[in-house]
């Protein structure tokens, strides 16, 4: 059974309101089913909260069919509805369904659309930050080593985990909900010091200095660890928050790496002993050009047909930096008209592109830079789409498969060209 402090303890019997009171009661019942001792406080959480689409909101019907009912019901899996107030902890939503001015090109309906403005008015009623992204950490959300977070979306936690060095699970919508009302997350797994110990080491003998390489080195540690920790030492260099986020979002795809070690880049892991911190060491993978290859091979085994219809960038939402990259591959090109290009990146980083003209050169060129969600996460693609390029491996993990096309993995600069001439021409490099 979790141990309760005085303040625990007062609001489980109510003593904060019915709606912490129910948060409680959720997180203890999480707690216990995890078999953790103590809760830890968090004052930073991400997630989706009570933001649904209307089948949802008609499946509580009963109990009001809104947002408030949805966020009782289905998020605190409580008994009862009722009033939900303010957010006690510092609350961020991740990535929603659409994007606020392009959901007509995304192919969404009016109903849609107004259940989507009506439930970012009552997030923002509850006090909760409108990131509506998957890179928080971008986007005006960035702990500090040490913090404890809750935070859904495996290639965020994975980010926090391994790059930063803060603690979260990959919590999910109950969890994240809960925690906004109560401040509390359960005291077990990555907030624990001996849960963040590397299991399997894994040697990079091969170049890996660009973000396509650190995607496909992602892809294949993920394969080879699974969910477990890797510490990673060998060739890998010229780190970047942008190659770390594509890292991550690869491994925890095709694995479920919640957490990393590089030797000498990451910030727990300074030497290999200390990354894998006296646990006893498992196995040794080998990246080598072979492993390259078979990876390379992998992520295009959903591809055959080299005409494009499709080119999605910003998987993980693009950061800034790779924002003016694209710009600058596609200025004073066109897309091609058998084919569209659809970057998505967050709202707070658009505004920076709109400040810098690069929204001006995408659209000029004939692509459209999207907020908020993904095709992946909306299930939006241009109609008719058969075949997709991505510079992601995340993507290429996810997007074939849910959608029933093919997909194409390559560099940044593969994809703008596949935009352009509608032909993929993409090679192992
Ligand atoms: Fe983000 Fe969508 Fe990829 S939410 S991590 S862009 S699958």
């Amino acid at each position: 059974m979790v141990a309760l402090t005085s303040a625990e303890q007062a609001m489980l019997q109510g003593d904060d309101g019915k709606a912490v009171q129910k948060a409680m009661e959720l997180l203890v019942r999480y707690a216990d089913a995890l078999g953790a001792e103590r809760f830890v406080e968090t004052n930073n959480v991400a997630g989706v909260p009570g933001s649904s689409p209307p089948w949802v909101k008609d499946y509580y019907a009963a109990d009001g069919g809104d947002y408030r009912a949805v966020f009782c019901r289905f998020d605190l899996d409580a008994d009862e509805v009722f009033d939900v107030p303010r957010m006690n902890a510092f609350s961020c939503h991740l990535q929603g369904g659409m994007d606020p001015q392009l959901w007509r090109e995304q192919g969404m309906d009016d109903a849609a659309h107004d259940n989507f403005v009506s439930d970012e008015g009552e997030v923002a009623g509850h006090g909760i930050q409108i990131l509506k992204t998957c890179t928080p950490y971008l986007a005006g959300n960035v702990p500090v080593m040490g913090e404890h977070c809750a935070w859904m979306e495996s290639s965020a936690v994975v980010f926090a985990n391994s790059v930063i060095g803060a603690r979260t699970n990959c919590e999910g919508r109950e969890s994240t909900s809960a925690a906004m009302l109560a401040k509390r997350i359960p005291d077990w797994g990555f907030h624990r010091d001996e849960y963040r110990k590397g299991h399997h080491a894994v040697e990079v003998q091969v170049p890996v200095d660009s973000i396509y390489e650190w995607g496909m080195l992602g892809y294949y540690v993920g394969d080879a660890v699974e969910d477990t920790i890797p510490v990673i030492t060998g060739e890998i260099s010229d780190p970047s928050l942008i190659r770390h986020k594509h890292f991550g979002a690869a491994a925890a795809s095709s694995g479920g790496v919640e957490m990393y070690h590089m030797v000498g880049i990451t910030p727990e892991a300074p030497s290999v002993e200390a990354a894998f911190g006296g646990a006893p060491r498992g196995e040794r993978f080998v990246y080598d050009q072979a492993a390259r290859a078979r990876i390379y091979e992998t992520l295009n085994s959903v591809g055959s047909c080299e005409d494009v219809d499709y080119v999605m960038l910003g998987c993980p939402h693009y950061s800034i930096e790779q924002i003016a990259q694209a710009a600058a591959m596609i200025d004073g090109r066109k897309v091609h008209e058998n084919s569209a290009l659809w970057i998505f990146t967050s709202r707070a980083v658009k505004a920076t592109a709109d400040a810098n003209g690069y929204t001006d050169i995408l659209r000029k060129a004939g692509a459209m830079l999207m907020t908020d969600t993904c095709s992946a996460i909306s299930q939006a693609i241009p109609k008719g789409t058969q075949v997709a390029a991505l510079d992601s491996a995340k993507q290429v993990h996810y997007l074939p498969a849910m959608m029933g096309i093919e997909g194409w993995y390559g560099t940044t600069q593969e994809c703008i060209d596949a935009a352009c001439t509608g032909k993929w021409k993409g090679r192992l490099q």
